[in-house]
């Protein structure tokens, strides 16, 4: 049972206890070396487990495969994992009914080794799309047809090791209309309930989830998402959840009242929510890098103490865990500290603010 957190004594205490550069724990030392976690240290996972949510991060295929130390934070520290582009349409089916899950597989089955579960990400987006999509011209039924087919193998080949999956992804604009895209043009609205429909029917135990960004706390995309799904819980469209990604920066970050407003106005349609792709951008901060660490330390605290305050907000997932793999880099072509690991696998301010949300009670 997750207590209500006193959101302003938490920061309170988080900030009076961050006066040095090691976070809030001052006996804690700044640097942990992942390859034996020091006695007393306690994992993210499991202070996750004693507040009734999951923690996790996306996951980069080749440094799973490839860095033994990438490997060993990501299944040491977290009990949820999302493989951040290898479930994704152009990875999946790259050529007309021929399925690569390859990849994918890989990934599963490291997260059951850990004893992880997988977020399935994401049956239908507009981006991500393998070439015969985006180049292809399709009747309504046909590319109806493609879309179940997609669905239904992918969902089917996961049934006993994923049951949580982000079925449609960034559906809505930022202007808070419908997002154009082959599916809403082709298709029609009506994909929507037609991809959860798919899925549920491949598998009725998953939780299915729509997942976007720019809608955490409040304002027109946020209202949008909620009149989306709140019609499709009104239309017995199987849908579990809502995904929140929160890609924020320390210039921009929804408020921790907004964000829990907006969580409970979800929860009370019956739905649960997730913090789906957390990370923090630094690059546009004009403080000193110091500073801008504890920054973006408290936007952490703040986002995990909003998901800690709402019993209907199940997991924290964060797009990646080490600033040794984050897409903003290589999209904004601008270095950048987005993520709770360094570089070199150390924790940062806010790994240790993280840790201080979760211990707070
Ligand atoms: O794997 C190929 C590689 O073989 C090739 O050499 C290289 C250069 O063309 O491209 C590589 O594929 C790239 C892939 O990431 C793996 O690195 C794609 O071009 C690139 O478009 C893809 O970007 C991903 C993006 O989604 C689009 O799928 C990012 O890594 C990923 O972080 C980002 O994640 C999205 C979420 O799925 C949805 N929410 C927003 C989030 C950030 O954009």
């Amino acid at each position: 049972m997750k207590r209500t957190v006193c959101l302003c004594l938490s920061l309170v205490l988080f900030l009076a206890a961050c006066g040095g550069t090691t976070g809030p724990n001052a006996t804690r030392t700044e640097s942990r070396t992942v390859s034996t976690p020091p006695a007393g240290i306690t994992p993210l996972r499991d202070l996750a487990q004693k507040r009734a949510i999951f923690i996790g991060a996306a996951v980069d295929y080749d440094a799973l495969q490839n860095e033994p130390q990438y490997a060993y934070v990501l299944g040491s520290e977290f009990n949820i994992l999302t493989p951040e582009n290898m479930m994704k349409f152009d990875a999946t089916e790259p050529e007309p009914n021929v399925f690569n899950f390859v990849p994918a597989d890989a990934i599963v089955k490291f997260a059951q080794q850990h004893h992880m579960r997988v977020r399935g990400h994401t049956l239908v987006w507009y981006n991500a799309l393998p070439t015969w999509i985006t180049n292809g011209t399709f009747s309504r039924d046909q590319l109806i047809a493609i879309l179940k087919q997609h669905i239904m193998t992918e969902v089917s080949h996961y049934r006993s090791s994923v049951n949580i999956w982000d079925v449609v992804n960034e559906a809505v604009a930022d202007d808070g209309t419908l997002r154009q895209s082959i599916w809403e043009r082709v298709i029609g609205p009506n994909y929507i309930d037609m991809a959860f429909s798919w899925a549920h029917e491949a598998n009725p135990q998953a939780h299915l989830f729509y997942n976007d960004y720019a809608g955490e706390g409040l304002g027109t995309k946020s209202d949008a998402i909620y009149n989306l799904v709140k019609g499709m819980r009104q239309r017995g469209v199987p849908i579990y959840g809502v995904g929140l990604q929160m890609h924020v920066s320390t210039q921009y970050y929804p408020s921790t009242q907004d964000v829990i407003t907006n969580m409970q106005r979800l929860a009370a349609l019956g739905l649960k929510v997730q913090i789906t792709e957390m990370d923090v951008k630094t690059q546009d901060d004009p403080n000193p890098p110091a500073q801008r660490l504890q920054d973006e330390a408290q936007i952490y605290h703040a986002e995990m103490s909003a998901c800690l305050a709402v019993t209907a907000c199940e997991a924290f997932v964060m797009w990646g865990f080490t600033d040794a793999h984050s897409w903003i880099p290589i999209f904004t072509n601008h270095a950048d500290a987005p993520l709770p690991f360094d570089t070199n696998y150390q924790p940062k301010p806010a790994f240790f603010a993280l840790e201080q949300a979760l211990k707070e009670q």
